[in-house]
């Protein structure tokens, strides 16, 4: 992608280096909430339209918080799939087509893989894809990666490591994807058997020379990477009961954990956590997760500005 403007947001592969350091850079200039009126003119008029057919606390709030912090108004419809007439039965084609009309944007979060491909062959304004099923949350590996940067300085050379079901985690496949554009990075995955990281993400970090190991076993990890990348054991995609019962639980990031870390190391998880992470952990500074969802409101704010705002 060589310039942001009217692009869609399909898939974190559509970064590079280049690209994500104008994105930074512009987040960074964006991130001081605090200056009241600071660059609300970038998208004043600009409507915006926000279809979520999956639940969401900060993917919706946070592309909200970012629209409307920069002068924009906003149409959300929050589990479109009941509130909107889908549920009469209306194809994603024929209302991503109808909210064309309605709006500059549309940002789109859908349970079903492939379905933001689905909205951008139809659709003649930027589509975001704020969550496709299982296979990509882009916005979240950008986010993850600004916290990266803004944590340390730095994303070359950083270890990481992502912790659960990784089968069927998005949030770790997009930032799997993006930070194969970054030099020496050294990636453990920590998965049960039968969930682990699908062999697409591991065969583009083989064609992208990113080192990455796999293990089982939480505590073979912690003194070895700068990042711990807990997820949610992710129920909505689980077939059956069973498996899901086998996975959670598995892996739960307790305080005694925090000292078997490098001393510099910090814990990230997209969120929500649904009990992979002791509450006693959010005392650490360690804990970076209530950071990185803050981080989400520039990071949107620079994508948003840059993909309709005024220059
Ligand atoms: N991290 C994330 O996507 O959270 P939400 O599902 O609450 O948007």
């Amino acid at each position: 992608m060589k310039s942001f403007v009217n692009q869609h947001i399909l898939n974190e592969r559509q970064f590079n280096r280049k690209n994500l350091e104008t994105l930074f850079e512009r987040a960074r200039e964006l991130a001081p909430l605090n200056k009241p009126g600071f660059g609300a003119f970038l998208l004043q008029g600009q409507v915006i339209s926000l279809l979520f057919y999956e639940p969401s606390t900060r993917t919706r709030f946070s592309f909200e918080a970012a629209a409307k912090i920069l002068g924009a108004w906003t149409l959300t419809s929050e589990n479109t799939g009941i509130f909107s007439s889908a549920a009469k039965g209306e194809t994603l084609e024929d209302t991503i087509k109808v909210v064309n009309g309605y709006s500059d944007l549309i940002i789109l979060r859908h349970p079903q893989p492939g379905s933001a491909k689905r909205a951008v062959n139809v659709s003649g304004i930027p589509i975001i894809n704020a969550g496709d099923g299982t296979r990509s949350h882009p916005t979240q590996a950008l986010l993850d990666l600004f916290t990266i940067e803004k944590e340390f300085g730095k994303i070359d050379g950083v270890s990481i490591a992502f912790v659960g079901d990784l089968a069927h985690y998005r949030a770790a496949r997009s930032l799997c994807a993006i930070l194969t554009n970054y030099k020496n990075i050294k990636i453990y995955f920590v998965a049960p058997k039968n969930f682990k990281m699908k062999d697409d993400i591991k065969r583009l970090l083989k064609k992208s020379d990113v080192k990455y190991f796999e293990t089982e076993i939480l505590s073979d990890v912690l003194k070895k990477v700068d990042i711990v990348y807990m997820t949610r054991t992710a129920k909505e995609y689980f077939e059956n009961e069973d498996d899901y019962l086998k996975v959670r639980g598995m892996y739960i990031f307790k305080r005694i954990h925090l000292g078997q870390m490098r001393n510099h190391g910090i814990v990230m998880h997209p969120l929500p956590r649904v009990g992979e992470i002791d509450i006693q952990v959010d005392k650490s500074k360690k804990a970076a997760y209530f950071r990185q969802a803050k981080n989400g409101v520039a990071v949107r704010m620079a994508l948003l500005s840059l993909i309709i705002g005024k220059t």
